[in-house]
């Protein structure tokens, strides 16, 4: 199948989904001689307009996992507003060296709910968003190996769906016949994890009670630079919570995702919470081994 443009589609708070779903994207484009495009919903002004993909575009569209699910309080977003009208996809996860548990096979369903035909997926380890110890430095050299053979393995099935498998009505890839080959590329990319996806990971203090940081929000030290002019952490925020005339009040919903502790330049936002501290330390004590990213 001749593919037009190739789209990196992705929320990326701190930047490792980032990373690895514009290499995809880009090195696929280059493959196939195709346009390459950038679509970022990370940011609330870039979700307010739907999004329509449709025959002849590829889209690699990554998400973190946030307790071994897609971040929930996108869901509605993906849901409603993006819609891939006989588009090929590929669910692209980034995960911080624990586990992505349901969150490929929860992407990719919802790709597949959206009218796109997954071809491809892939898992990949980033820095967790809690720590700078916790999968430090990842996405690495080998991890971005991985991004290149999953453009490989992404441009060669593309290339493959014969033109005559795109129907006119719905422009869903269908099945055929073709000589002695019997292939359904409406099959979406088998993946591990349930379908639909059943439970979201909970974290626990010693005692084995649940921790609920769903409440918790950022401090700021003294030493904010917000009396100066920097508005870094309230134009960065994902959910737009932080004020822009006092951004040292939170006055939406914090999501934990990062983006303000890693991006700040003074390092002036911190959580002192003692069940997000308790949990924290606990995965960097132990998930200390390499986790791998794995393409299918
Ligand atoms: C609220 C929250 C929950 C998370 N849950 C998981 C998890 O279940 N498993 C895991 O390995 N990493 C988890 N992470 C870490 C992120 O998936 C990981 O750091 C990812 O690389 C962040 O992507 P980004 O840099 O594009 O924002 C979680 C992060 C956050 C903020």
């Amino acid at each position: 199948m001749e593919i037009r443009k190739v789209t990196a589609m992705y929320l990326s708070c701190t930047g490792t989904t980032k990373k690895v779903v514009e290499a995809i994207a880009r090195s696929t484009a280059d493959k196939l001689g195709a346009e390459y495009a950038v679509f970022d919903f990370t940011l609330p002004k870039a979700r307010e307009s739907a999004c329509e993909y449709g025959a002849g575009e590829l889209v690699i569209c990554g998400t973190p996992v946030y307790a071994g699910r897609v971040p929930n309080l996108f869901l509605p977003y993906l849901k409603e507003k993006i819609k891939g009208k006989g588009a090929l996809a590929v669910p692209v996860v980034l995960f911080g060296n624990r586990n992505f548990d349901d969150a490929l096979s929860e992407l990719r369903d919802l790709l597949s709910a959206a009218g796109f035909c997954t071809i491809a997926a892939g898992a990949f380890v980033g820095e967790h968003s809690f720590s700078e110890v916790l999968g430090a430095g990842r996405p690495d050299g080998e991890d971005m190996k991985k991004a290149e053979q999953l453009a490989v393995l992404t441009a060669e099935r593309a290339k493959k769906i014969p033109e005559s498998y795109l129907d006119d009505q719905n422009g869903l890839c269908k099945k055929k016949q073709t000589g002695d080959v019997l292939a359904d590329f409406s099959v979406p990319i088998s993946v591990p994890g349930a379908s639909p996806a059943e439970i979201y990971y909970t974290p626990r203090d010693r005692h084995g009670k649940p921790i609920d940081i769903r409440k918790v929000k950022p401090k700021t030290s003294e030493g904010c630079k917000a009396a100066e002019g920097c508005r870094i952490c309230a134009e960065i925020c994902p959910m737009g919570a932080i004020d822009f005339d006092d951004p040292s009040q939170i006055k939406g919903i914090c999501i934990k995702c990062g983006a303000c502790i890693k991006k700040c330049p003074q390092k002036a936002k911190y959580y002192d919470d003692q069940g997000y501290l308790y949990h924290k330390t606990e995965l960097e004590e132990i998930y200390t081994r390499r986790a791998e990213s794995t393409v299918y």
